[in-house]
């Protein structure tokens, strides 16, 4: 058991892209447990766009990160020592908040033991990404059979899912991804009906090719141009599922508005923005169902998992440049369930 904690700290705020100098990978001593604390070696961390939001100081959904924290950012590993009669050494947990190899908590989310499913799987398709898919889609975008869904960023972690659901309630599901493999894979993996290569340049033709129906559900991760192309093709009544803009979470200036807001307007259409943690209290009953189709085999997933804390920044890097396929994590340790 190591004494001494690798944690990342928010040096400065990022201005556009993040800069290998806005945080730093810092070293101290792991404190002595308290009565009720855990001591849990982290054994893999979530990256994810909204890191980059919370390096910002702008009006969000929390507090930004302050600077000299550690950067938040969710975690899961396993117990090695406990002053909480509810914990023993061996368990795996998951809900540490923060880029660090060890974490004292006052407890954690318990991970089952006798799955068989690896313990990534609980950091994508059955954890938060999962989640955000499930809820985003059925209570927000509130697709009716036969209707057409189109999601933005479907190769990634949370469109890959949202496709599934999707074609598991009959409808017919059209990806948006950068690059010919990414599209490919989306409609070879997850059974996507037709993908869009949104860096061919052709964006708005080629989704009226692939939605000769117009859309009816608008998965949004993207925003700017390629939403813009979306809302071109709502349906009367469309709903659009507003989960995230990631091309503009690194934008140093002020970036233009949408184009075709007006067709919200024409098309009678309901945008609705949703914050996964709003749902927190019925993530059982999500867990419940999505684990049933995973075990069906109905539901597949992509993680992909870089090595070592001191690449955490590289590894968001990936995100924001479209290197990654499926939910990005970073290993800080051993995975006994590898
Ligand atoms: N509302 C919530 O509670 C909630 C929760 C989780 C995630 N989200 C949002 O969901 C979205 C997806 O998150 P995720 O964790 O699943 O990440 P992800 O999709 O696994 O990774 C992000 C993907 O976005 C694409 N991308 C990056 N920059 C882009 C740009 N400028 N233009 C177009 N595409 C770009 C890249 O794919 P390509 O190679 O296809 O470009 C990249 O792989 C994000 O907007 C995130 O903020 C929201």
């Amino acid at each position: 058991m190591s004494t001494m904690n690798r944690q990342w700290r928010l040096k400065k705020r990022p201005v556009g892209d993040i800069g290998k100098d806005d945080l730093e990978l810092v070293e101290s001593p792991i404190p002595d447990l308290k009565d009720g604390e855990i001591l849990v070696r982290n054994i893999y961390l979530s990256v994810d766009p909204t890191n980059r939001i919370w390096m910002s100081d702008i009006d969000q959904y929390m507090e930004p990160v302050g600077i000299g924290d550690v950067m938040r950012g969710g975690t899961c590993g396993i117990v090695e020592a406990s002053k909480n009669s509810g914990f023993a050494p061996g368990d795996f947990v998951i809900g540490g908040m923060q880029w660090e190899t060890y974490s004292i908590l006052p407890g954690a989310g318990k991970l089952p033991a006798d799955t068989g499913l690896p313990l990534t799987a609980f950091m994508s398709v059955l954890g938060a990404t999962g989640m955000t898919a499930y809820f985003g889609l059925l209570d927000v975008g509130k697709p009716k059979e036969g209707e057409t869904v189109v999601v933005s960023a479907a190769a990634g972690a949370v469109g890959s899912i949202v496709g599934q659901i999707a074609k598991i309630k009959g409808c017919r599901v059209v990806g948006i991804a950068g690059g010919p493999e990414k599209c490919q894979h989306v409609v070879d993996k997850f059974g996507f009906d037709a993908c869009v290569d949104y860096k061919k340049g052709n964006v708005l033709e080629d989704l009226r090719a692939a939605c000769p129906n117009g859309i009816d559900v608008d998965f949004e991760n993207v925003g700017g141009d390629i939403m813009d192309d979306v809302f071109t093709l709502l349906n009367l009544n469309a709903r659009v599922s507003l989960c995230g803009m990631i091309s503009t979470y690194n934008a140093a200036d002020d970036w233009t508005g949408p184009k075709m807001f007006r067709n919200i307007l024409m098309k009678r259409a309901i945008v609705q923005g949703f914050i996964i943690t709003d749902f927190l209290g019925r993530f059982p009953e999500a867990q419940a169902e999505m684990g049933q189709w995973v075990m069906e085999g109905k539901l597949k997933w992509d993680v992909d998992v870089v090595n070592g804390i001191e690449n955490a920044l590289d590894a968001l890097d990936r995100i924001f440049t479209g290197k990654n396929v499926g939910k990005q994590l970073v290993r800080l340790s051993d995975d006994p369930t590898a």
